[in-house]
C-alpha cells in the first residue's frame, strides 16, 4: 500500500505508540482487502462499549490507551453501553457491572470520544453527508448511513473503527468505491399492509438467504414511499442475519432514485438473481426462527434506538390505555430523543400508560439475564436475533408488530 511520508512517520512510532499500532492495523487490513492507499475521514462511530460484550481484557486495553494520552482525530461518537447511566439504580442494573461499565465510558471520554451512547448517532449530531467517507462500527448504523443517507463506510469492528478514529484515515477499499456499491440481487416484495414486524422479518429472511457480500435492491410493489423507521428496521435485520452493510430500495434510497433506467443500479447492468417475497413467506419464516412468547416479563421497543417519530407512534397507540398488571415495558432511545420526547410531553404519555423510557443502553447489550428477565416480546428483528444468542438461550424472544403488542398487552 502506498503511504505518505507522514503516514510512514506515524508507522515508525514518531507520533506515539498507540498511533503506530492503530496505523499498523489499518495498513494490514487495507493490504488484505487490496487497498492501494489510505483516505482521510472526519467522523466515525465506535462500538464495543458494553461491559457485557467486551469484558475485562478490552476494559484494560481502553484504560491503557486512555492513560497514555492518545486522542481520536475524528468527530467520534459512541454506541450504547450496558446501563442507563443516569438511572441504573432505578432500573436494577447490578452494581459491580455498573462500576466496570463506567470505567469503559470514562476511558473513551478521556480519548476525546463523545459519549453519546446510542446506535443512532445519525439522527442527530453525527450524521454524515451523502457521499462522505466515514468509519462507522455498529452494523445497524453502518447499513443506515450507507443505504439511507448514501454516505460511504466499510463494515468496521470495535478495534479498527477506533484505530481509524485515532489515525483519522481508512483504507480506500470495498464500499468506498462506487462500483462496489451496486446491487447484485433484486428482491420483489408484496405487502398488503406495511407493518413494522414485516420489515424486520424481511431483513432477517433476505439476510439469511444472501451472502454478506451480496447487495440487494428491494422493489416494493405497492409502495412508492415508506416510513424511514421501516427502512431502519429492515437494514438492522439484514445486517444481523446476513452481515449485509448496504441495500437499495428502488425509487426511495439515494443511490436507487432518479435513475435513467433500473439497469444502472446493478453490477454488470442486470441482477444475478431475482427473489420474490410476500407476507406468507415471512410468516412461515417467522414460525421457523423465533420462539413464541405468550407471557413476556419484558416488552421492549427501540432496537435500533427509537426515533422521535417512533416514540410519537407509541404515544398515539397507548394514550389513555394502561399496561396489564405485572408487565414491564421498556423503550430504549438516545438522550437526545428522550430530551425531545420529554419536552413534547410524549414521555409522560408513555409513563402514564406504564411504559418506561431508558437511555444509554439497549435490550441486547444490557445484562438482562442477570436482572431476571427470561421472556421478551419485541418488534425488532435484530433484537429477536441476538438476545437468545447472547444470553446462551437463557432468554427467549418473539417478534410482533407494535400494534399487536399494544392490543395484547394494554387495557
Ligand atoms: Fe442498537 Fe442495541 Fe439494537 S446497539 S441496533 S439497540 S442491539
Amino acid at each position: 500500500m502506498y503511504l505518505t511520508k507522514e503516514e510512514e512517520a506515524i508507522l515508525n512510532g514518531e507520533k506515539g505508540y498507540w498511533e503506530a499500532k492503530a496505523l499498523k492495523l489499518l495498513v494490514k487490513l487495507g493490504e488484505l482487502s487490496g487497498a492501494e492507499k489510505l483516505v482521510k475521514i472526519e467522523r466515525s462511530h465506535l462500538s464495543g462499549v458494553s461491559y457485557k460484550t467486551v469484558g475485562d481484557p478490552i476494559l484494560e486495553l481502553l484504560e491503557d490507551m486512555a492513560n497514555s494520552g492518545v486522542k481520536v482525530k475524528t468527530f467520534a461518537t459512541l454506541n450504547p453501553s450496558g446501563i442507563d447511566v443516569r438511572n441504573w439504580d432505578k432500573f436494577g442494573f447490578p452494581k459491580e457491572f455498573v462500576e466496570k461499565q463506567l470505567r469503559i465510558i470514562r476511558a473513551f471520554e478521556k480519548m476525546g470520544v463523545k459519549t453519546t451512547l446510542t446506535c443512532t448517532p445519525y439522527l442527530f449530531e453525527n450524521r454524515p453527508r451523502r457521499g462522505e467517507i466515514v468509519a462507522f462500527a455498529e452494523s445497524s448504523a453502518i447499513v443506515y448511513v450507507n443505504s439511507i443517507i448514501g454516505a460511504k463506510t466499510n463494515r468496521h469492528g470495535n478495534l479498527d473503527a477506533l484505530a481509524a478514529s485515532i489515525v483519522g484515515k481508512v483504507p480506500y477499499t470495498g464500499l468506498l468505491i462506487d462500483e462496489n456499491r451496486k446491487a447484485d440481487v433484486k428482491v420483489n416484495v408484496k405487502f398488503d399492509e406495511p407493518l413494522d414486524e414485516y420489515f424486520s422479518l424481511l431483513g432477517l429472511y433476505i439476510g439469511d438467504i444472501l451472502d454478506s457480500n451480496e447487495i440487494p435492491l428491494f422493489v416494493f410493489d405497492n409502495y412508492t414511499n415508506l416510513d424511514e423507521s421501516y427502512l431502519r428496521s429492515l437494514g438492522a435485520a439484514l445486517a444481523s442475519s446476513g452481515g449485509i452493510p448496504l441495500f437499495h430500495v428502488l425509487g426511495m434510497t439515494p443511490e436507487a432514485k432518479n435513475l435513467a433506467s433500473e439497469r444502472e443500479i446493478y453490477k454488470n447492468g442486470a441482477p444475478a438473481d431475482v427473489l420474490e417475497v410476500d407476507e406468507r413467506d415471512l410468516l412461515e419464516f417467522k414460525n421457523s426462527i423465533v420462539d413464541e412468547v405468550e407471557d413476556p416479563d419484558l416488552i421492549t421497543i427501540g432496537c435500533p434506538h427509537a426515533s422521535l417519530d417512533e416514540i410519537r407512534r407509541i404515544a398515539e397507540l397507548v394514550r389513555g390505555k394502561h399496561l396489564k398488571m405485572g408487565k414491564k415495558f421498556w423503550v430504549f432511545t438516545s438522550r437526545f430523543v428522550k430530551d425531545e420526547a420529554d419536552r413534547l410531553g410524549l414521555t409522560s404519555v408513555l409513563e402514564s400508560a406504564g411504559i418506561q423510557v431508558l437511555t444509554d443502553t439497549c435490550m441486547v447489550v444490557s445484562p438482562l439475564e442477570e436482572m431476571g428477565i427470561r421472556f421478551i416480546v419485541t418488534n425488532s428483528g435484530k433484537a429477536s436475533f441476538y438476545i437468545p444468542k447472547l444470553s446462551k438461550n437463557s432468554i427467549k424472544a418473539s417478534i410482533h408488530s407494535l400494534e399487536e403488542i399494544v392490543n395484547r398487552m394494554f387495557k
